[in-house]
């Protein structure tokens, strides 16, 4: 693929995180129903889990299903939890045979049993692989992340396991979801909307943002590459000047 030469494989963002937005209006410009475009959009998570372990990506952060979105019609979220069952079950093999590690973030006690039990099981089955983590955010929301990190810190600190004065954002990070994970480097919004809807509102304070118009369910590897050789272009200058991070 012509794009893949514009890449430089010692560049690369360490951590991607991707908002897959979009596959309800796919399914309606091909005049089927909500769920096909769910369906449609979990043949993007494989190309792109792929790809990233091709590329050599440390960690793939997928915004899988948030907070907010148990408010949707009850007949859609049942199918979106069947959806994640029937991807743990089938991906099983690949992530072992791939030595992806798969974790998640969120409220995971919200999920129904046998989905919790199946995303349970694949956590320890994949917990030994090494070679990338696949992290799922599913029943996940930045702000209950933020507050439910607050409270455990409070409960430390009434237990005496903290002092307030230890209390700093690197500490503050410990109690997070996404603890030993690195921030993201790169975050992915596709289907047109320019939000963040929520996710990762701590991690994301020097994330590079890219936008595509594609739906979720339309992305490609080569529309991935695309948006990797985007963030090549960037200068990450973290409140410096372009001299003091080597550029112009
Ligand atoms: C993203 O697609 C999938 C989830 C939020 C679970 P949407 O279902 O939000 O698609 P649109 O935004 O309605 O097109
Ligand atoms: C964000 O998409 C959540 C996921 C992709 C899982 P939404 O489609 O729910 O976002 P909003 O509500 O339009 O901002
Ligand atoms: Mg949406």
């Amino acid at each position: 693929m012509e794009i893949m030469k514009e890449i430089d494989p010692l560049r690369l963002p360490r951590h991607i995180a991707i908002i897959m937005d979009g596959n309800g209006r796919w399914a309606e410009s091909h005049t089927l129903g909500r769920i096909m475009g769910h369906r449609k959009g979990a043949e993007s998570v494989r190309t792109v889990t792929r790809t990233c372990r091709r590329l050599g990506i440390n960690c793939l952060t997928l915004y899988t299903f948030s907070v907010e979105n148990w408010l949707r019609p009850e007949a859609e979220v049942r199918a979106l939890m069947n959806l994640l069952l029937q991807y743990l079950e089938g991906e099983l093999q690949e992530m072992m045979d791939q030595g992806i590690r798969l974790t998640a973030i969120g409220d995971l006690d919200a999920l129904e049993v046998p989905v919790r039990k199946k995303l349970d099981e694949t956590l320890e089955k994949t917990s030994g692989n090494k070679e990338m983590i696949l992290n799922l955010a599913i029943s996940y929301g930045g702000r209950d992340e933020i507050a439910m990190a607050a409270k455990r810190i409070v409960g430390d600190a009434l237990a005496g396991k903290v002092a307030p004065e230890e209390i700093s954002k690197d500490l503050f990070s410990t109690y997070l979801y996404t603890v030993g994970v690195p921030d993201p480097d790169l975050l992915i919004r596709t289907g047109g909307e320019y939000r963040v809807s929520n996710f990762l509102l701590y991690q994301m304070a020097y994330a590079e943002f890219y936008f595509t118009d594609i739906l979720w369910p339309d992305f490609r590897e080569a529309d991935l590459l695309a948006a990797i050789v985007e963030y090549q272009r960037r200068e990450r200058r973290f409140g410096m000047t372009s001299e003091q991070v080597g550029g112009r």
